[in-house]
């Protein structure tokens, strides 16, 4: 294989495959070692695994780390994703063998040490949202908000409730929320945003009733703004006989600031991956804790952990409980980084990383604003808290640049694109999110490509149209791509087949 080629050539290990090369010497003994497995478990034929050298697979995965992009490498301002850069410290934390090598089966009293680091972690998250109890073995946020709806549903079952089958969802929401509370069986009640971008009282008010089992809300919400009438909803659904779920995926623009618990919720969940040093994204496990408040904590999923005279221990006992949303006690490493995350922050340091996120967000909208390019939807004057929603629709009415070429220039220049159309209130939404981890001078180095975008739409529109330029890939029918019909053959499949690697066709 010529190895200048190699070098940006997407390729299999397969590729490098030659008979007989081996990258460790395998001693006669280990050939000839035989186990105690049944015959009947026993492979038959050979593995097909790639002959290669060690110095072939150094460089293939070096190559391969290389060929992605993530918050190590640069700016992912990816709104609604919450990617900060997490601290190293966690990951090692979280690595060690003794987070490691614990089997799940190990009894109790041999794992006294994880079993409090996930009781204190349950003890701070409840103080963090100003709920009373938590559980921690929910492994994503949508499924956190699934186990809210489910909650919902059985306090409602168990007091007398049976008819109480809708839930209000405002039309900013992320659209996990109506997901999760179809699959746990209500009817989504849709209310429209009003003017200012937070939830239209009277709209609310008017299909509240006696059918209603509870509201979805996230505060601040998609688009970065606080519900300042968030009492007042609270009040409204109480009084109607509902209960208050709020989805803590973003906890970033209000921790050690105000709390989900004052202001009037009575179920949380929250992405420990996203604000507790986690990356989220690329399928990783997640952390999904729930956490609820007074009569609502019976119905918690299990297992918790709790603590008696003789130590720590896992409560899997439930009379109202839903039961278990995933085996043994969800993704531990997660819980680890959460735990060490808060304790070297303190509570002193969580409350900076709201105040300069929040900093960020609006120091962003201040370089931006006056820019003919965009506009900021929803009362452009109201301060944002961890995310802003700019619109590209201004750019596209003059010149024909849409969201999603704004996007591809931003990849050019060596920022991970924006979440855009997204929420689906904002038409050409961009939206943005630096976290407290980005730096001023990306901050400054994002906005000043957005104003060249415009600059450059001016003068010759199709430049811009036809970014990227410096990428692996060019554009890519990005509807296409979600068809899973398309996403099978793609690479890995084909290029077994052009190998001749049996099976490929079940990959
Ligand atoms: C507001 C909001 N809710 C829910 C979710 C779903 O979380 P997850 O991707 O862990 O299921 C997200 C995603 O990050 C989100 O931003």
């Amino acid at each position: 294989m010529e190895w200048r080629q190699a070098v940006w050539r997407e390729q299999l290990i397969y590729e490098y495959s030659s008979k007989g090369k081996t990258g460790i010497l395998i001693t006669d003994d280990l050939k000839e070692m035989d186990t105690d497995l049944p015959e009947t478990v026993k492979r038959k034929s050979k593995l097909e695994l790639p002959e290669v050298s060690e110095v072939e697979v150094a460089r293939h995965y070096t190559r391969l780390s290389q060929m992605s992009y993530g918050v190590d490498l640069g700016p992912v301002p990816l709104g609604s994703c919450t990617m900060k850069y997490n601290p190293k410290i966690n990951e090692d934390l979280a690595s060690s063998e003794r987070v490691t090598m614990l089997h799940p089966l190990q009894p109790m009293e041999d794992v006294q040490g994880i079993l409090e680091i996930m009781y204190d972690l349950q003890q701070m998250l409840a103080y963090i949202t100003g709920m009373d109890a938590c559980s921690l073995s929910i492994p994503a946020g949508a499924s956190g908000e699934l186990a809210g709806a489910l909650m919902i549903k059985k306090y409602h079952r168990e007091t007398g409730g049976e008819n109480r089958d809708e839930m209000i969802i405002p039309d900013s929401a992320h659209g996990t929320n109506p997901a999760s509370a179809r699959m746990a069986g209500f009817k989504v009640i849709t209310i429209p945003s009003n003017n200012n971008g937070t939830v239209d009282l009277d709209a609310l008010k008017s299909v509240v009733g006696d059918r209603t089992a509870g509201i979805m809300l996230t505060n601040p919400n998609t688009l970065g703004l606080f519900e300042r009438d968030i009492l007042e909803i609270a009040n409204i659904i109480h009084s109607a006989g509902g209960k208050l779920y709020y989805d803590g995926a973003n906890l970033n623009g209000i921790l050690g600031i105000a709390r989900p618990g004052d202001m009037g919720f009575d179920i949380v969940h929250i992405n420990l991956h996203k604000t507790f040093s986690t990356p989220h994204g690329g399928g990783g496990p997640g952390g999904g804790a729930v956490c609820a408040k007074g009569e609502m904590t019976d119905y918690l999923p299990r297992p918790i952990v709790r603590k008696d005279e003789k130590g720590y221990y896992m409560d899997f006992t439930c009379s109202k409980c839903i039961g278990r949303l995933h085996s043994f006690y969800g993704n531990i490493p997660v819980d680890v980084k959460a735990y060490a995350y808060i304790k070297s922050l303190g509570g002193e340091g969580l409350r900076k990383v709201a105040i300069t996120s929040t900093l960020n967000t609006n120091y962003f909208i201040k370089l931006i604003e006056k820019s003919g390019g965009y506009s900021i939807p929803y009362d452009p004057r109201a301060p944002r808290k961890h995310e802003v929603v700019i619109s590209a629709e201004p750019l596209k009415e003059k010149y024909g640049i849409t969201a999603d070429d704004v996007a591809k220039y931003l990849l050019d220049n060596g920022f991970y694109a924006p979440t855009i159309y997204f929420p689906l209130i904002v038409k050409e939404a961009l939206m943005i999110e630096f976290t407290e981890s980005e730096t001023l001078e990306n901050i400054e180095e994002y906005a000043r490509i957005l104003e060249e975008i415009e600059e450059i739409a001016k003068e010759n529109p199709s430049l811009i149209k036809e970014s990227p330029r410096n990428t692996a890939v060019r554009r890519i029918k990005a509807a296409e791509a979600n068809k899973p019909k398309n996403i099978i053959p793609t690479y890995r499949v084909l290029r077994r087949k052009k190998l001749g690697v049996k099976g490929y066709e079940k990959l």
